[in-house]
């Protein structure tokens, strides 16, 4: 964490800069990892839908430390069990890190918040990971 009392989301820049890496991250998924991409549930045009999309960009705020919205409406994250059913291997928990690196390149995380949300986000997809190899 940065010297400061201020929360990453804080730091980001508030809700619309959190929802703003969350939409990057996704248009990054669908032109760059369509293998992660086609895990999800998609559109019409071919994209990550917007229920996802909103629904990761809910849970991002509160895990960010901002509003708890995600919590009170879908309850405890449990990241774990809610990816069960999806199979995480390296190749997928490495195209997800690449896709959140676009996104964070793109919109431009200054650099000693940039160093610990990689951490933090390699840590927990990682975690994610239920398939060997
Ligand atoms: C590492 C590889 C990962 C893969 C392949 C993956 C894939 C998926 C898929 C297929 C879903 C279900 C469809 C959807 O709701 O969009 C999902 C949901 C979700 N993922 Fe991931 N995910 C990964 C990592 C992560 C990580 C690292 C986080 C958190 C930082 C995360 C947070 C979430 C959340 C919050 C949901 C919605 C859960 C719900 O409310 O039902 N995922 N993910």
């Amino acid at each position: 964490m940065p010297e400061t009392s201020a929360t990453p989301y804080e730091l980001l820049g508030g809700e619309a800069a959190v929802r703003q890496l969350s939409e990057r991250f996704y248009d990054a998924m669908d032109r760059d990892e369509p293998a992660l991409a086609r895990l999800h549930p998609l559109d019409e045009h071919g994209r990550v839908a917007r229920e996802s999309r909103d629904r990761f960009a809910l849970f991002l705020i509160g895990w960010l430390g901002g509003p708890q919205d995600y919590i009170a409406a879908h309850g405890h994250p449990r990241l774990r069990m809610r990816h069960a059913r999806v199979p995480v291997d390296i190749s997928m928990r490495d195209a997800w890190m690449r896709a959140m690196r676009t996104a964070m390149d793109e919109v431009g995380v200054p650099g000693e918040l940039r160093a610990f949300l990689e951490v933090r986000f390699a840590e927990v997809a990682d975690f994610m990971r239920n398939r060997p190899g």
